[in-house]
């Protein structure tokens, strides 16, 4: 069992603090790390946002979001009455000059401390925070500041949030955040991969076939779709976690889990994507929009119908087909696809090795499948593996597949962290691996611009799909020209 350390003494400021993830995320993922015993008496989160609140309405809504948002039986009135007296409301607007007063107030008297400054606000706010926090003289020496993704919305803005942040802030201590990284199934990867030694001869272009990434949500864009109409499924979904689960499955081995010696690992492979542009945008990509349609037997609305009357082409389904340019990898296309208002809630990495080299069954050549290793991030965390087995029996040799299937829950029969959970306890121990550096997070821009740009440049429109399938029919496609099928195994 994994031993829990208390982190030392701090103080979490949140910008944002009235807003959708710090109720959702960020203070439920407090509230069990405090229930853990992790937080030490004394620690204090200091929520701040525009509106004039006083600290009792403020508990009385993060209350209510405990209650909504944490699992049955997890709140419990004697855990709050632990739990309140940590959380200050004070009221800040980032931009107005005058307004920082109140914080500079509450943050008096605690710079021995450590103090770590979470953005849990919309990107055009980056710079201007960071910029106040220097102004009014709140960098104490062990300081973090934790920047939510997305970071910018291309290459060029992210580069300048990036400059804005680092004139206040040296890069050891900006944090910016991709909650998959505090997944545990994407770290059982690397365990994974690099704590078992039967994998790394196999885990390349001689023995793969091809990988597959799935990330599929049943949910639509609900409250957020404003925001979202502006950005899409490219930038809201691949840009960050659906690339960063590519470089952890086809990075080189690190040195060490040094935070840097991993990252560089992984910029290497955002390196050698293989761009996509000009004709293959059209071959190697498909962008799709939800339609009406049915989830579990419930009707849902099409995206347009969400959004009122307004014409949108934002896409809420990507598929791509990508190409890493290195030995390891040369001609082992990785499929990945990522959408909202699909079948279900899935995330899966498939790792399909190549078939046989000859069949010595004869009868059965064409019943052979090629092995796959599943790593299932959500909703059953685990790991299977899929291989050939004859069937019982006295006569015949009949072959079928069968999966040595490990659930984590099963085995180790504990609660699994939400990755904020790990992720602020990372944050205030000062520990950046499970956080993007600023080379990555530009590199994966510059990466991504290139395929929104073909898109623009050819005028490559949205397919229709009806909410609860699989996606757009072209999605299939992709793969079928290549004499391949999505899996999900579901
Ligand atoms: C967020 C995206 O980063 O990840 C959301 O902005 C998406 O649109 C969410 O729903 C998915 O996270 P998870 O952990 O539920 O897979």
């Amino acid at each position: 069992m994994a031993q829990l350390i208390p982190v030392e003494e701090f103080d979490l400021v949140i910008f944002g603090g009235t807003g959708d993830l710090s109720m959702r995320k960020l203070l439920p993922a407090m509230y069990h790390r405090d229930r853990a015993g992790q937080i030490t008496a004394g620690s204090r989160i200091i929520a701040t946002g525009r509106a004039q609140m006083s600290q009792e309405a403020y508990l009385q809504e993060v209350e209510a979001a405990l209650r909504t948002n944490l699992d049955e039986g997890e709140f419990t009135d004697e855990q709050w009455q632990i739990f309140s007296p940590r959380i200050h409301y004070v009221q800040c607007d980032a931009l107005a000059v005058d307004s920082w007063q109140d914080l500079k107030a509450v943050l008096q008297g605690f710079e021995q401390r450590i103090r770590v400054s979470y953005l849990a606000t919309p990107p055009s706010l980056f710079g201007p925070i960071a910029a106040g926090l220097r102004h009014n003289e709140l960098i104490t020496p062990d300081s973090r500041i934790v920047l939510e993704k997305p970071v910018g919305r291309d290459f060029a803005s992210a580069q300048d949030i990036n400059t804005q942040v680092g004139e206040c802030f040296p890069e050891n201590q900006i944090y910016r955040i991709d909650h998959y990284l505090g997944k545990e199934t994407v770290q059982n990867l690397l365990a994974l991969r690099f704590a078992n030694s039967m994998f790394e001869p196999m885990w390349r272009r001689s023995a793969i076939d091809h990988v597959q990434i799935t990330v599929a949500e049943d949910l639509g864009v609900g409250g957020r779709i404003e925001f979202y109409d502006r950005i899409g499924a490219m930038r809201d979904m691949v840009q960050n976690h659906i690339l960063q689960l590519v470089c952890l499955t086809a990075m080189e081995a690190p040195a060490s889990l040094d935070h840097d010696a991993v990252r560089d690992e992984k910029i290497k492979v955002l390196r050698a994507l293989r761009p996509i542009g000009g004709d293959f945008v059209r071959t190697n990509t498909v962008r799709g929009q939800y339609t009406d349609g049915a989830i579990k037997g419930q009707t849902v609305s099409g995206y347009m119908s969400e959004l009122g009357e307004k014409q949108s082409s934002t896409e809420t389904f990507v598929a791509l087909k990508l190409e890493i340019d290195n030995w390891r990898w040369s001609n082992v296309p990785f499929y990945v696809r990522t959408g909202k208002r699909l079948k279900t809630k899935h995330s899966e990495i498939v790792v399909q090795f190549q078939d046989v080299p000859h069949s010595i069954f004869p009868e059965q050549k064409f019943n052979i499948n090629p092995n796959r290793l599943s790593i299932r991030l959500q909703p059953d965390e685990g790991v299977k593996l899929s291989v050939m087995v004859k069937e019982p029996g006295p006569g015949g040799f009949d072959l079928r597949p069968v999966s040595l299937d490990l659930s984590f829950e099963e085995t180790f029969g504990l609660r699994y962290p939400d990755a904020y959970e790990r992720l602020l306890m990372e944050v205030l121990r000062g520990n950046p691996a499970l956080f993007m550096r600023r080379d990555e997070v530009e590199a994966a821009w510059h990466w991504v611009d290139q395929v929104i740009s073909g898109w623009e440049a050819s005028n490559q429109k949205v397919e229709n799909y009806v909410a609860g399938s699989w996606g757009p029919t072209a999605a299939s496609l992709l793969l079928d020209r290549d004499g391949r099928e999505w899996y999900a195994d579901v």
